[in-house]
């Protein structure tokens, strides 16, 4: 955990973590057509999880998406969370405290690429606006190794927007995007200057390539202005066993 990216992102979120939650609807609701918490509910109801199933949080955070799910399936599932920030996690175990979950909401520091569990130990894996600080290749790898063949991940993050692609898209946004990286904001540098937003097709790639067959994905672009900003999206899909 020693790369740039790395220590702008920890960086972050030792800065971050005690007004996360405060902060984050509004960040996220400028860039998505949905609200934060709708779109916490769309990734916890793309798992729809049986009953006492075990199930992996990456990138838990402050636990606003475990605490979603467990109310949503009432307790019948078991979420354990982990995340690299001691600082989120602090929040975290306060969140589910006051939320009274305790039992049903287990929360760990780990870092996401080197996941501490057995192979195929999760019933499903889960995600929400984090992998973009990751490498995300490496991080799919280790979510294929816990989940059991046959398990579900689902991912919620956000894709590249294709004007990106356009002429004046590639001419602008990568030196845009590097000079974010000298920003005094560290909001900015990690989530501009060293966040990896990638097109659908890689997505596509990268599942494919660790045994993933796409069941569902939807994206929710912001309306009215023009789409510069990364797309939220969500994906769901079966882990088949079999790696292309
Ligand atoms: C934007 S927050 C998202 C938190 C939560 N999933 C949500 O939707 O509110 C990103 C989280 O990713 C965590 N994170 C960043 N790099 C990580 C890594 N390598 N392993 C585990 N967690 C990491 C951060 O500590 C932070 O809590």
């Amino acid at each position: 955990m020693t790369d740039a990216r790395t220590r702008a992102t920890r960086s972050l979120f030792d800065g971050w973590a005690s007004t996360y939650d405060d902060t984050v609807r509004e960040s996220f609701g400028q860039m998505s057509c949905i609200t934060f918490d709708d779109y916490l509910a769309r990734v916890a109801e793309a798992l729809a999880p049986a009953p006492g199933a075990r199930l992996l949080e990456v990138a838990v955070g402050t636990a606003a998406l475990a605490i979603t799910m467990v109310r949503r399936w009432a307790s019948s599932v078991h979420v354990v969370g982990v995340d690299a920030n001691p600082h989120m996690l602090d929040r975290a175990r306060n969140n589910v405290a006051m939320a009274g979950l305790n039992s049903s909401i287990s929360l760990r520091e780990a870092d996401a690429a080197d996941l501490p569990f057995a192979d195929a130990f999760f019933d499903g894996v889960i995600t929400s606006n984090a992998l973009h600080h990751m490498d995300v290749g490496a991080v799919l790898t280790s979510m294929a190794r816990v989940l059991r063949p046959g398990g579900r991940l689902v991912v919620g993050d956000f894709l590249e927007p294709p004007r990106w692609r356009s002429l004046l898209g590639r001419l602008v946004v990568p030196p845009f995007r590097f000079s974010m990286r000298f920003s005094s904001d560290p909001a900015r540098r990690a989530d501009g200057g060293y966040a990896t937003i990638l097109p659908w097709e890689r997505w596509e790639e990268m599942l494919a390539d660790r045994g993933f067959a796409v069941e569902h994905h939807v994206d929710f672009p912001a309306e009215g202005s023009p789409q510069w900003e990364p797309v939220p999206f969500i994906v769901a899909a079966r882990r088949t066993g079999a790696a292309g």
